[in-house]
């Protein structure tokens, strides 16, 4: 099983970031090969001017192409996703996400754009065609406590506990993406036979 975790926020130090670096050692310790992208590790130019073909972003495209699932971490911004973010999910061909199990995970100040998620970044995963979208996670930047010079974070316990909720649900869609796909290959080589 292939999950890439992708961290939206352009912070250096990042809350969001530490929530998916939680759900990373969740899902390795479940034996999930996670491949961990940063937004703010792209080249700025590719994304500002839409480089669909630069060695990087084609990368990108291709690791989504082999995940059985993403985790998508990002900042509220302006009671949004983060535009980087937006910049980066602009360059993926349309019906990147068929198939995928998404689970979407945001921190924001307050709880005043906690369904950002749902009203801003859904409709962009469903028009890449994601038809699983998970509920995602919200927190607020109080649950989540870090050192700015150390490395990792702490999440509070009600976080922790909604996070191995959600984490469950998803590695459960990732199963069952999986079982599809080896069910199709037995059908093909059947049908080769
Ligand atoms: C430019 C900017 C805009 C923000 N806008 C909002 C907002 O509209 N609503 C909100 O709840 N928090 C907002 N915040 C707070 C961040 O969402 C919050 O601190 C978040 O946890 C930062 O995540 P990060 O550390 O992963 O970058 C904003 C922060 C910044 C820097």
């Amino acid at each position: 099983m292939l999950v890439v975790s992708l961290s939206g926020s352009p912070a250096l130090k990042s809350r969001s970031g530490v929530v998916l670096e939680h759900a990373g050692r969740w899902l390795r310790a479940k034996g999930v090969d996670v491949t961990t992208l940063r937004i703010r590790d792209f080249n700025a130019e590719d994304l500002i001017f839409a480089h669909f073909d630069s060695p990087q972003v084609l990368d990108f495209i291709e690791a989504v192409k082999q995940a059985d699932g993403l985790l998508i971490g990002t900042p509220v911004y302006k009671a949004s996703f983060s535009g980087a973010l937006k910049t980066l999910l602009d360059l993926l061909p349309e019906r990147s996400l068929h198939g995928k199990v998404v689970l979407p995970l945001a921190t924001g100040g307050s709880i005043a754009h906690m369904l950002a998620v749902d009203y801003a970044l859904k409709p962009v995963l469903s028009a890449l065609k994601c038809q699983e979208v998970l509920h995602g996670i919200f927190a607020i930047d109080s649950q989540i406590s870090y050192a700015e010079n150390e490395q990792g974070g702490e999440l509070d316990e009600i976080l922790q506990e909604r996070l191995q909720e959600g984490l469950e649900h998803f590695y459960l869609g990732l199963q069952h993406r999986v079982q599809a796909r080896q069910k199709q290959a037995g059908g093909h080589l059947r049908l080769a036979l």
